[in-house]
Order: C-alpha cells, then structure tokens, then sequence
C-alpha cells in the first residue's frame, strides 16, 4: 500500500489526454493504495480566468472524477484552494526554489512564449505543485509525460528542504503510463492534445458527443499512404490514433494493426469513434448524475477535511523546521 497524489487543473475541459495519461491510472490505483486526487484550482488562476467559467469547471472536474469511477470510499477528492496548506507549503518552497530552475520548466517557458503579461504565479507554480505532492508524503504520483520535469524538481526541492531544515519530505516517484503517456493532437499529431488548444478539433474532450466524436476522428489528421501502421516518427497521426484505440479496447497495438491490413484509414476511424463513443458513454452518463447531486458537496466536504487533517501536520512540521512562527508546548 503506497500514498498516491495526483491532481488535474479545472481550466477547460478534460480531454482525453487527460484520461489516458492519468485518470485511467487513478482507477487502477486506487484498489489498493491511499490515494488523494486534487482538483488544483489555484494552479488554473496562473493564467486569467473567467471567475463563473472557473467555478463551473471546477464542479465539473469534480463530477467528473467521479464518473470515470474514483471512489470516494478508498480515494480522497478534494479541492486545491479547499486546503489551505497548499498555498502556505508552495510559499516556503519557493523560498527554497531558485529562479534559474523555475525558468528552465518547459512548461513555463511554452505558456509564457510570446507574451506581453506573464504572472509571477506562472513561474512559481512547480514550488506550489511541490507542496500538492510533499504535504501527503507522497510515494508515487501518477501523471502524463509532459508532468516528469515538475516531478523531477518536486524531488530536487525536497531533498534541499530536507538537508537545509529537518528531514521530513518522502521523496515521491513519478509514474508514467507505458502506453498513452502523450496522446497528440489531432490537428497537428507532433503537438501534445491539449485542453487550451484554441482549435476545439484538436481534442476529444470526455463530455464530446456521439456526433463530434465522429466529426473529430474523420477529421484527424494522417498521411496519404492509407496504410494502418505505427511509426510515430514517420506516421505520428496513425500512430496516435492506433495508440488511443489499443489502450482503451486494451488490445495490442499489433493485433490492431493486423485486423486492418489492406483496409483504408476510413474504416479504422469509423472503428475507432465507436470504441471512443462506447468507453464515454457510461462516463458522461454518471457526470449527468453527479453534476447535479448534493452528494457531490458533500464528497468534496468530507475530502477537503481529510486532507486538511494530514497537510496542516505536515505544514507544522515544514514550519518548524524553517523557524517559522513561535515554539509551542
Ligand atoms: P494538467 O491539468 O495539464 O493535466 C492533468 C494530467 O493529464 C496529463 N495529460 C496528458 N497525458 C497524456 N497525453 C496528453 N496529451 C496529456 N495532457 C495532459 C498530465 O500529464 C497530468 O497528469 N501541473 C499539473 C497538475 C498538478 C499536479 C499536481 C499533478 C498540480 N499539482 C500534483 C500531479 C501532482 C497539470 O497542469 O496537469
């Protein structure tokens, strides 16, 4: 039994990306882990929001979470800014943090590419990502690809508080799915899906319906060849597509491959929007459930005072350990 953190931020909507990269794994790991997964709010606000748009995603995101199957019974969810050590522990690691490695996060440096304003918090948001992971003594933290960087600094930062004040953080590992761990977009396959992609046919989101689902993969983008096969170097659009196919029919890539021999692109998309239809079917219809129910306010109490409960002892002894505050008996 391993302590597992991993959050989600509520900015537009989750996609399949998202899905395949991270939630599919909370699934598997909650059976029999003690898992907390995040609905990371203020991580959202680093770039502006719509305060009313903000706070429907955030009920979605929570609704959602749900419908794909986290079970409020053996898993924590809870909001970001619900906890407030968050933002108290992500201060004092970024006094810990140095501006040189916080300007070297990919991250920062694509969101913040060619813009006039960039808010501080853009660039202090791994020390507050840190703390997400740090507060719950974290082992493993489950995450797509394009989140190892902010792990790998997670355990730098660590360490460094732990050598410099007392020894208390759990250094956590990052865990990346095999498969799936970058789905691309389906516009332009050498870029990642992602849910702030102006183009809306660039991703699938988990609340797309049956229709646009259709639309998106006729629409996605390929090669001229016609020919079912992977190469993600020279056929990153196939590729991408046969990738989401084999991880959410659970059928090797080869074998898929195989099934369409001498057949068209045409006929493998077709198949591939029923197998996308079917898997969201009975997800979008728990969100239906959940979005509108109590039951979801009081889930999302419950987490909250959960976590409260174990990130204020750690913030204690992160406090401690810095001097902050006066000695108490
Ligand atoms: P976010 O909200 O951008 O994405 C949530 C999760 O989805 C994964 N992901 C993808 N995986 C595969 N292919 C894609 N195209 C794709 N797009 C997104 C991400 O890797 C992530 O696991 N900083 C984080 C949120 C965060 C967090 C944390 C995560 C805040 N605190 C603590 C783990 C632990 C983020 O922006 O994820």
């Amino acid at each position: 039994m391993k302590t597992i953190f991993s959050g989600i931020q509520p900015s537009g909507s989750v996609t399949l990306g998202n899905y395949i990269g991270a939630m599919k794994q909370f699934i598997e790991l909650q059976e029999d882990n003690n898992c907390y997964f995040c609905i990371v709010d203020q991580h959202s606000v680093t770039v502006p929001q719509d305060r009313l748009e903000l706070r429907n995603n955030i009920r979605r995101l929570a609704a959602l979470y749900l419908a794909i199957g986290i079970d409020p019974n053996k898993s924590t969810l809870f909001i970001q800014s619900e906890v407030p050590a968050h933002a108290q522990a992500g201060w004092m690691l970024q006094c810990v943090a140095y501006i040189g490695e916080l300007e070297r996060m990919t991250q920062y440096k694509d969101k913040s590419n060619g813009k006039e304003a960039v808010s501080a918090g853009l660039l202090t948001y791994p020390p507050l990502m840190a703390a997400d992971i740090l507060l719950y003594n974290t082992e493993v933290v489950p995450v797509g690809e394009d989140q190892k960087q902010h792990i790998e600094l997670t355990r730098d930062l660590a360490e460094r508080f732990n050598k410099k004040f007392n020894d208390i953080f759990t250094i956590p590992e990052p865990r990346i799915p095999k498969e799936g761990a970058r789905i691309m977009s389906l516009v332009d396959p050498t870029k990642k899906m992602s849910k702030s992609d102006p183009n809306t046919k660039s991703f699938i989101t988990l609340l797309d319906d049956p229709k646009q689902i259709e639309k998106k993969i006729k629409s996605a983008v390929t090669d001229s060849e016609g020919i079912v096969e992977y190469n993600r170097e020279n056929k990153p659009g196939i590729s991408n597509l046969l990738t989401i196919y084999s991880v959410l029919s659970n059928e090797p890539i080869q074998e898929i491959v195989s099934r369409y021999d001498g057949k068209g692109y045409g006929e493998f998309k077709a198949d591939l929007a029923e197998v996308l239809i079917s898997t969201l079917k009975p997800i979008q219809e728990k969100f239906n459930y959940y979005i509108n129910s109590d039951e979801l306010d009081t889930i999302l109490d419950q987490g909250a005072a959960k976590a409260n409960l174990v990130a204020s002892k750690t913030l204690k002894k992160m406090e401690n350990g810095m001097g902050l505050g006066r000695k108490r008996k």
